[in-house]
C-alpha cells in the first residue's frame, strides 16, 4: 500500500477492494466493506506502516492507559478530555459519556470531557467550518480545562490533519506541567498534514514533529489502510477510533478499580475482541445486504430513511445520519436518526437543541408528529435496538409505523438463548441463584414473544446472536471494564449503519469507482480533496481543475478580480450554501461546456455516476 498513490497519505488513497463498488450489488457491497474493515486488523509487514498490533503501538497504548489510570485514582482537580471533528468528535462524547457512567455506577465523580468543533450541534449535524479553526481548538481546551492541574488530552484527528485539533495539541505542549498530549490518527507521522493554518507559525506536522521529540507525548498512530469510500474517515477511521479508545479508558477503569494492571496482553486480547466483533456481525452479510438494498431503493426513489435507535445504539443512529450530509452531498432529511428518550438520554453539555430547528428534533416523539404522517411505502423505517431495552416500547412503536407504511425493518442484538451457560459462570448464593435464573428465564421467554410480533411486523430481520456467556447480566455488563458487550453492540452497530448509508448512497450513484464525487466543499481538507479528485478524473492541471471549482462555488462562467486572492476559508465559506459544485465543475472540465451548461446536464442526469461516465 505505501507504493499505491505514492503522493497521498494512507487516509486519503483509494481502495484498491473497492474500485468497482460503484456498479457492485447490495451483498457485494457488503463483502467489499468486510474486507476493508479486516484491514484494520492486519499484521505488520516488513517495510510497511505500524499497524494497530503493532509491538510500538499497543506498548503506547499501555502508557496512556496507566496515565489515565492515575487520574482515576486520584480524580482531584484532573480530567481526561477527548476532542475531535466531525465522527472524531461524536465518538468522543459516545466513549466520554460511556465511561463517566461507568464511574457513576462504581460511585465515583466524572472525569471524562469531550470537545467537538462546532459545539453539541456537530454530534448531530455536519459543521465543517471550525475544523479549519487552531484557536478555536484551543480556547475551546482551555474553557473545559479551566482550573484543572492535571490534564490527560486525547486530540483525535484520523488523517492526522485537522487544524482545530493542532491548536490544542500545540496549547497542550506549550503547557506541560497540567497537560499530557495524545493523539490519535491513522497515517504515519511523516503524512501528517503539512499546510499552513490561518494565524498560526505551526503545521500539524510540525506539531506531530513535537511531539515525537517530547518525552511526554503520545502518538497512537497505527495504519488501517485506504478507507473503502475514499477518505471516508467517518468509517474505518471512526470504528479504529472506537476500538482504541475503548482500550485504553477500559484498561484504565480495570487498573484503577478491580486490581487487574495494565498490561500489553491485556491490551492485545482486548483489540482481538473487536476483531471477533468485526467478524460476527459480517457473518450476517445476508441481513445487512437486505438492509442496504431496502434503504437504497428509498434514496433512489427520492424516499427517506429513518433509524429509530434506542441507548447508545440510537446515538450511533444519529451520528450515522448525521454524516451523510458532508460525505454524499445529501439532504438532511434523506438519512435522518432518532433517539428513545431525545434529549434527556443523549445527555449532551448543551442540552436540548430543538430550538435550533426541525433538524434538531430528535426524540422518537418527533418522529411520530413531524416525520411519519408524511411517510409513505417508499421511505424506509428501521428498528434498532437490544434486547436489553425496552422491547415493549419498540413494539408500539413498531405498530404505529406499521399503520402507517410497510417499508419497516428491524436490526437487532441478542443472546443465543443459552442462558443456564451464563449463570454456570456466576458463583452466587442458590436461592439467589435461582431467583435470578426464574427472572431471566421469564424476561427472555417474554422478550421472545415481543420479538416475535416484531417479527412479523417487519419487511426483514437483522439479528446479531452474540455468545450467551455475558447476555444476561447486560445491566451489570455496563460497569465492567474489559471487553464489555454494550462495546460489541456499538461497534456492530456501527459497521452495519455505515454499510446501510454508504451502500444505500452507492446504490442511488453517488459513487465514482470508489470516490464521492458530490462532496460538499465546506472546509479546507475537503476543498484540497475536491480539487484533487477533479484532478484524477478529468486528467487536468491542477490550477486549471482549481479554476473550475471556483465557478462552480461562485457560479460565474469567469473568475473575477477578486476572487482567486481570497482565501480558502472564503471559498469554502461560500460553497456551503452551493449544491453539486464538483460534479458541475468536472462536467465543465470534461466537456469544456458553460457552467450553465454542465448544471442543466445535471439536472437531467440527477444520477451523478451516470452524468460522469456519460462524459468520461
Ligand atoms: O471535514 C469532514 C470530515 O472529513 C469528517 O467527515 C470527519 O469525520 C472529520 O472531517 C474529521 O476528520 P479527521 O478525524 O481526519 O480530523
Amino acid at each position: 500500500m505505501g507504493d499505491y498513490e505514492p503522493s497521498l497519505p494512507v487516509s486519503e488513497k483509494s481502495n484498491p477492494l473497492t474500485c468497482d463498488i460503484d456498479r457492485a450489488s447490495a451483498e457485494s457491497i457488503v463483502k467489499m466493506l468486510h474486507r476493508c474493515d479486516v484491514q484494520m486488523f492486519q499484521e505488520e509487514s516488513e517495510g510497511t506502516y505500524q499497524r494497530l498490533l503493532s509491538d510500538q503501538v499497543v506498548k503506547t497504548l499501555a502508557e496512556v492507559a496507566k496515565r489515565a489510570e492515575l487520574i482515576l485514582k486520584d480524580p482531584q482537580d484532573s480530567l481526561v478530555v477527548l476532542s475531535g471533528c466531525g465522527t472524531s468528535g461524536r465518538l468522543a462524547f459516545l466513549i466520554a459519556a460511556r465511561f463517566n457512567r461507568a464511574l457513576r455506577q462504581l460511585k465515583q465523580n466524572p472525569v471524562y470531557s469531550y470537545i467537538i468543533a462546532g459545539g453539541d450541534r456537530a454530534l448531530l449535524s455536519s459543521q465543517e467550518a471550525p475544523e479549519d479553526d487552531p484557536k478555536l481548538g484551543m480556547l475551546s481546551l482551555k474553557k473545559v480545562c479551566e482550573g484543572k492541574k492535571r490534564v490527560l488530552f486525547v486530540g483525535i484527528s484520523c488523517g492526522l490533519s485537522a487544524p482545530f485539533v493542532a491548536g490544542q495539541l500545540d496549547f497542550c505542549l506549550q503547557h506541560p506541567e497540567v497537560y499530557t498530549p495524545v493523539l490519535i490518527g491513522f497515517n504515519p507521522a511523516h503524512q501528517a498534514r503539512d499546510e499552513a493554518m490561518p494565524g498560526c507559525t505551526f503545521t500539524f506536522h510540525s506539531v506531530v514533529q513535537r511531539m515525537q521529540e517530547h518525552a511526554n507525548a503520545f502518538l497512537i498512530n497505527p495504519a488501517v489502510g485506504p478507507e473503502a469510500i475514499s477518505g471516508s474517515s467517518r468509517m474505518k477511521g471512526g470504528s479504529a477510533t472506537k476500538i482504541l479508545l475503548e482500550v485504553v479508558l477500559s484498561a484504565a477503569q480495570a487498573a484503577a478499580f478491580s486490581r487487574t494492571p495494565v498490561t500489553c496482553n491485556g491490551i492485545v486480547q482486548h483489540i482481538g475482541a473487536h476483531k471477533r466483533t468485526v467478524d460476527v456481525t459480517y457473518s450476517e452479510c445476508e441481513g445487512i445486504a437486505a438492509l442496504v438494498e431496502a434503504a437504497g431503493r428509498s434514496l433512489q426513489g427520492g424516499g427517506c430513511v429513518c433509524y429509530l435507535g434506542w441507548g447508545s445504539l440510537a446515538v450511533l443512529s444519529l451520528m450515522d445520519a448525521s454524516e451523510c450530509n458532508p460525505t454524499f452531498g445529501a439532504d438532511y432529511e434523506d438519512v435522518r436518526g432518532f433517539i428513545s428518550g431525545g434529549y434527556a438520554e443523549l445527555n449532551i453539555n448543551e442540552g436540548s437543541l430543538t430550538s435550533l430547528g426541525p433538524d434538531f428534533c430528535i426524540a422518537h416523539e418527533d418522529f411520530l408528529h413531524l416525520l411519519l404522517p408524511r411517510l409513505t411505502d417508499k421511505d424506509t423505517v428501521l428498528l434498532i435496538y437490544t434486547h436489553c431495552d425496552d422491547v415493549g416500547d419498540v413494539l408500539k412503536l413498531a405498530r404505529r409505523v406499521r399503520e402507517k407504511m410497510v417499508n419497516l425493518h428491524a436490526f437487532y442484538h441478542q443472546a443465543d438463548g443459552d442462558t443456564s451457560a451464563a449463570l454456570q459462570q456466576v458463583s452466587i448464593h442458590q436461592s439467589l441463584f435461582l431467583y435470578i435464573y426464574v427472572s431471566i428465564y421469564r424476561s427472555v421467554y417474554v422478550f421472545f414473544l415481543l420479538q416475535d410480533d416484531i417479527n412479523k411486523l417487519c419487511l426483514s430481520t437483522l439479528n446479531i446472536t452474540w455468545p450467551a456467556a455475558a447476555m444476561p447480566f447486560c445491566r451489570q455488563n455496563r460497569t465492567l471494564s474489559s471487553v464489555s458487550v454494550p462495546q460489541q453492540w456499538e461497534l456492530s452497530t456501527k459497521l452495519v449503519l455505515n454499510a446501510v448509508s454508504t451502500g444505500a448512497h452507492i446504490l442511488k450513484g453517488k459513487i465514482y469507482q470508489n470516490h464521492m464525487i458530490d462532496v460538499q466543499v465546506t472546509n479546507s481538507k475537503l476543498y484540497r480533496r475536491a480539487t484533487r479528485l477533479l484532478q484524477r478524473l478529468s486528467g487536468r492541471p491542477g490550477p486549471q481543475c482549481e479554476e473550475a471549482l471556483l465557478k462552480a462555488i461562485y457560479q460565474v462562467e469567469e473568475l473575477t478580480g477578486d476572487i482567486p486572492s481570497c482565501d480558502i476559508t472564503t471559498h469554502t465559506h461560500k460553497a456551503r450554501s452551493r449544491t453539486k459544485v464538483v460534479p458541475a465543475a468536472l462536467v465543465c472540465l470534461l466537456t469544456g461546456c458553460s457552467l450553465v451548461e454542465a448544471e442543466s446536464h445535471l439536472k437531467q442526469r440527477p444520477i451523478i455516476r451516470e452524468a460522469v461516465e456519460e462524459l468520461l
